[in-house]
């Protein structure tokens, strides 16, 4: 390919990749397969390659993650990144409203708009010509630190506006909340309490650490995701209205919440707020309140703003999610993945709607940090649907106070001797453990792995507790009587629970990946694992340097899931497990001859039909798809062509008759005859 050719094709890959980053990230909506993206993502990484020249800090491939720094340089703001006046009391909110007219001189209504109120990192983004030039945090409200190459890994920040709906501004500032999401927390704390590390607090925190990490990489293997909210700066553009800023921010391909709302009346204002407390609990991230922004910009500059706050906006916040109770017990429970976990059963306590009887105390480390003992007043914290913890002991005068906890010698679950493992205390009996082989079918069960509706942690533990699951692939030879046997089963119950487990039997290779509960496996790293080796044969066959070499997979995360496929026992069960499901892996082994290749058919053949030609293609590792896109590298044109024709010659994608497309076959060793 010729220099001005590979130009365009750069950045015809870059647009169309951009294009599907904002349908998966921003609009939930993908429109084309992992692997489809993974192929134009390819392509571009290796146009790039091959002329460096080229490359852009804002193309799409540079969201991997650059070199790490030695610190966070300072960044000043377009403009002062404020505080907000808050409360979670109604009558603040409504002398906020009344200081509002006050100010605007105003009798009756204003508008308003009603927005959640993330509880996360603020972030300032800066576009520069459309690109993004620097991200910065809050800091201190005038000066932040600069996190430009981490934001940039971030899948749902546009590395360039979108200039279809309404033009690119030259100069434009955001500001807006980065977030994870509880159920990626959970994950992520997980991983960090597996490699030993200090789990974080909340789901704000590990989205505030992993946006000031030093090394990029590390931030890019975090599940970060971005809320747009405001427009600090604007040069070359107009809005008038935060309705109207919303919409432009959503115009540029920014991910602006579908919950904010444009509100007429204060006393909808007030509905808006009790409404999203109701909501608070369904959402898959946390949000402490609602903000109230007055709509009319230009009503806002009458308004002005004090040092430390605008007049014109208030967070009207919810109350708050920690409680005072006591500990009744402290038991060891024991995990999925053998770990022994101490946990606090508590004095029922309601904490935001939700009575709250047991929390965890993460390990015994945490819990002698704590000083937490049987009988103690504590204040317990719950965020969202995360497990509620123990924040901290409150200490009472002249108490006595039961010894510390001690963790027992054996496995409560199956009497083993435990073992200790850094902070951590180890059932290693892993495959003859029942209280790990529950946790194992909850987990292959869960909402990111198999997906088995009607199987929970209660019905996991009966399903072992009386016998019906020994091991883990015995969940498929489960029957519709057997089910009914179990307690709190009806026919109706029973047929359903065996009607998904059947569902279940077809199941992406990523999410059985996720499922199996490999050591160090979260959903990020099944899908890093699932997309580098495409099949399970290549993954069960990798070598430690194999594994190694897939990016953001360190080391130990290698050696844990080299240990888990080379252990007889976990091969035993894989292979068992394997009898019952069908794994929907893209299975392209390599050095196909026609690997990497996309091809689309239009027109009659002589030598074969559509069907037959396409085949050939795939079997020889090939891709044959039905629309001419960026990922098309040849458009094969038979009798009378369709419309792929034109498009292929408007692409530029290299066309080719029959003659051509056997010689093609030809060359790269591919026997049609
Ligand atoms: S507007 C000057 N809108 O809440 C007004 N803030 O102190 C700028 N926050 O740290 C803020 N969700 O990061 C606004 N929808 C939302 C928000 C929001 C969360 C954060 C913001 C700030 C804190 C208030």
């Amino acid at each position: 390919m010729d220099r001005k050719r590979a130009k365009e094709r750069i950045e015809e890959l870059r647009e169309e990749i951009r294009q599907h980053d904002y349908l998966y990230y921003v609009k939930n909506e993908p429109e084309i397969s992992d692997d489809e993206y993974d192929e134009l993502f390819k392509k571009l990484q290796a146009l790039e390659e091959q002329f460096p020249d080229f490359q852009s800090e804002n193309s799409p491939t540079q969201r991997v993650g650059a070199p790490p720094v030695d610190e966070l340089p300072d960044v000043e703001h377009t403009a002062p990144m404020l505080s907000l006046q808050s409360s979670h009391q109604e009558k603040e909110a409504r002398d906020f409203h009344d200081r509002v007219l006050r100010g605007l001189g105003e009798q009756g209504e204003v508008a308003y708009v009603a927005e959640p109120k993330f509880d996360g990192a603020s972030v300032e983004l800066v576009y520069e010509g459309g690109a993004l030039d620097r991200a910065a945090t809050r800091g201190d409200g005038q000066v932040g630190d600069e996190i430009t190459e981490n934001v940039r890994t971030v899948g749902s920040v546009p590395l360039r506006l979108m200039g279809e709906a309404r033009p690119v501004p030259d100069v434009l500032a955001v500001r807006g909340e980065i977030l994870i999401s509880i159920e990626n927390f959970e994950d992520l704390n997980q991983r960090l309490i597996n490699e030993g590390k200090e789990p974080f607090a909340n789901p704000r925190n590990a989205a505030a650490g992993s946006l000031r990490q030093l090394d990029p990489s590390i931030t890019a293997q975090r599940p970060l995701e971005i809320y747009v909210y405001d427009i600090l700066y604007l040069e070359g553009g107009d809005v008038g209205s935060q309705w109207e800023v919303l919409g432009a921010l959503r115009d540029w391909g920014f991910r602006v919440s579908e919950l904010s709302k444009r509100l007429d009346s204060f006393e909808e204002v007030i509905r808006y707020h009790d409404d999203m407390e109701d909501r608070r609990d369904r959402l898959n991230y946390e949000i402490d309140g609602v903000v109230i922004k007055l709509n009319d910009l230009a009503a806002r500059e009458d308004l002005g703003s004090t040092a430390h706050h605008p007049r014109w906006a208030f967070a009207f916040k919810f109350p708050p999610r920690k409680e005072i109770t006591h500990v009744d017990r402290i038991i060891p429970s024991v995990g999925r993945t053998g770990i022994v976990t101490p946990i606090a059963m508590l004095r029922p306590v309601q904490i935001g709607g939700v009575t709250i009887s047991r929390a965890s105390l993460y390990n015994i480390e945490q819990l002698h940090k704590k000083d937490i003992r049987e009988g103690d007043k504590v204040r317990v914290q719950r965020a969202g649907d995360v497990i509620p913890q123990v924040v901290e002991r409150i200490e009472e005068d002249g108490e006595e106070r039961q010894p510390p906890f001690e963790m027992p010698e054996v496995c409560p679950s199956c009497g083993s001797v435990l073992k200790r493992r850094g902070p951590f205390v180890i059932c290693p009996n892993s495959f003859g453990c029942p209280a790990q082989l529950a946790g194992r079918i909850e987990h292959l069960a869960s909402r990111n792995a198999l997906d088995i509706e009607g199987i929970g942690e209660e019905t996991a533990q009966l399903l072992v507790k009386e016998g019906l699951v020994e091991k883990l692939p015995d969940l498929f030879d489960l029957t519709e009587e057997e089910v009914l046997s179990l307690e709190g089963f009806a026919e109706k119950s029973s047929r359903q629970l065996i009607e998904a487990i059947d569902g279940a039997r077809k199941v992406e290779l990523r999410r059985f990946l996720y499922g199996l509960g490999i050591p160090e496996v979260g959903q990020t790293v099944a899908r890093d694992l699932a997309h580098h080796f495409q099949s399970l044969i290549a993954l069960r066959e990798a070598s430690l340097e194999d594994l190694e070499e897939v990016p953001g997979i360190a080391h130990k995360m290698a050696a844990a899931i080299h240990g888990f496929f080379k252990g007889q026992a976990s091969q035993e069960m894989l292979d068992e497990l394997l009898d019952e499901i069908d794994l929907i892996e893209p299975d392209i082994p390599e050095q196909q001859p026609l690997q990497g290749l996309t091809f689309v058919f239009t027109g009659g053949l002589e030598t074969w039909s559509r069907s037959e030609a396409q085949d050939l293609v795939e079997r020889h590792g090939g891709n044959a798809t039905s629309s001419v896109s960026g990922a098309t590298d040849y458009v094969v044109v038979g009798d009378n062509p369709g419309s792929k024709l034109d498009e292929a010659r408007e692409r530029g994608v290299e066309t080719l008759d029959e003659g051509a497309f056997k010689s093609l076959l030809s060359s790269k060793g591919v026997d049609f005859a």
